[in-house]
């Protein structure tokens, strides 16, 4: 067995009335200036929490322009505003961009160390001020993980700081404050949980312990993201997902993703195609790549997600259950083609040259995937 090291909050409260505890359990903490990020779709629902914390006598500043996934140059002007206000806590409510850029300023706001300078792997050196996740959709994981993705507008491409001193210390996973979200983000962030699951389950570096949760997460999404995206007030359907989703973000720390996850990056940054939706386009073409390396985990993915298999050899349910994941995200919605997103075919060089840049990822691959691989799967993208 390969040695694996498991990370997550501290602190995980999760289930209908997560936000009210978290609410509770904050003013219990003492802290005395609580810097907020949230999204402006977000805010109007929080008045209760944010009166009761301020009723405790906290101060609380609001940072609510986080709309996209945030790009480099932001997330520094937030950190000065946060180290303006002498923030003693920070809290994150929204989608994975929110609660990336919190996990970011909670642990720069006291910091030397420039964010550019900790792109990667394991660069932070200290611990910043205490900090808690509440998300708002189904997807990223980031609560509970120790990943942030900003945009190096420079550069054009997403990147990914890694380390311990992004875990959040708390994360309240509240399956109602997702009962607003759009359908559209409903299903891409699904996608995005799915593939978290996936990514890892098949991963060069899978563990049996992650597998475990990878299995739960793909039946749990793979079961109930379709009637999310149909009724958004489908409480059961979302507390699976919620679910679901968690446990594709505890997969993150020990594991992580591989290519679909590489190969969706420039899609991010240089189209602004939002991380769920790239992810959701490439899944498909990334694991009919990938079956080869391990059909037998393919084929229990498929089982996983409910595909009926009986009769079939490993390799015919590995495939059919690709194609259930394809037919999900049509039925959800999700464009599933390149040229629907009108990114011309002479971009696929550029594309995969910017995808084989995500080595951290990509060698987690279960196949290599060398440049004119990745051509290969982007130009299967096309109609
Ligand atoms: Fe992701």
């Amino acid at each position: 067995m390969n040695l694996v090291t498991l990370q997550q909050p501290s602190r995980i409260v999760l289930g209908e009335g997560a936000t009210q505890r978290f609410a509770e359990e904050f003013v219990a903490h003492g802290f005395k200036r609580l810097f907020l990020l949230t999204a402006p779709s977000i805010l109007p629902r929080l008045e209760g929490i944010i009166q009761q914390i301020e009723a405790s006598g906290t101060k609380v500043q609001i940072y609510n322009r986080i709309t996209a996934e945030p790009a480099l140059d932001e997330v520094l002007e937030i950190i000065d505003q946060a180290r303006d206000f002498s923030t003693d806590s920070v809290v994150g409510i929204g989608g994975g961009s929110v609660l990336d850029t919190a996990k970011i300023v909670a642990a720069f706001v006291n910091s030397k160390q420039q964010v550019s300078e900790c792109f990667g792997i394991g660069l932070i050196k200290e611990r910043g001020v205490w900090c808690a996740c509440l998300p708002t959709t189904s997807g990223t994981g980031s609560e509970v993980s120790p990943n942030a993705i900003l945009l190096d507008r420079a550069e054009k491409l997403k990147k990914g700081i890694v380390s311990p001193y992004l875990l959040a210390d708390a994360a309240y996973i509240d399956p109602l404050l997702t009962i607003t979200v759009p359908a559209k983000i409903t299903a891409e962030t699904g996608m995005d949980a799915l593939s978290h699951c996936i990514e890892s389950y098949t991963n060069r570096h899978a563990h049996p312990v992650v597998d475990a949760y990878a299995l739960q997460g793909i039946e749990l999404i793979a079961k109930n993201l379709e009637r999310a995206v149909k009724d958004g007030q489908d409480r059961e359907a979302r507390a699976a997902l919620s679910l679901g989703s968690y446990y594709g973000g505890l997969c993150l720390a020990p594991v992580n993703t591989a290519a679909v996850h590489a190969l969706s990056y420039p899609l991010g940054g240089e189209y602004h195609i939002s991380h769920g939706l790239a992810n959701a386009i490439l899944l498909p073409p990334v694991m009919r790549f990938n079956l080869e390396a391990n059909i037998e985990k393919h084929a229990a993915i498929a089982r996983a997600m409910g595909v009926d298999c009986e009769g079939l050899t490993p390799r015919e349910a590995a495939e059919k259950g690709v194609q259930f994941i394809a037919d999900l995200a049509e039925r959800c919605g999700i464009p599933t083609t390149l040229t629907a997103l009108g990114i011309g075919r002479e971009k696929v060089g550029e594309l995969a040259d910017a995808a084989m840049k995500v080595t951290r990822l990509l060698v987690n691959n279960p196949r290599e995937v060398t440049r004119e691989d990745a051509v290969a799967i982007y130009n299967e993208l096309y109609e």
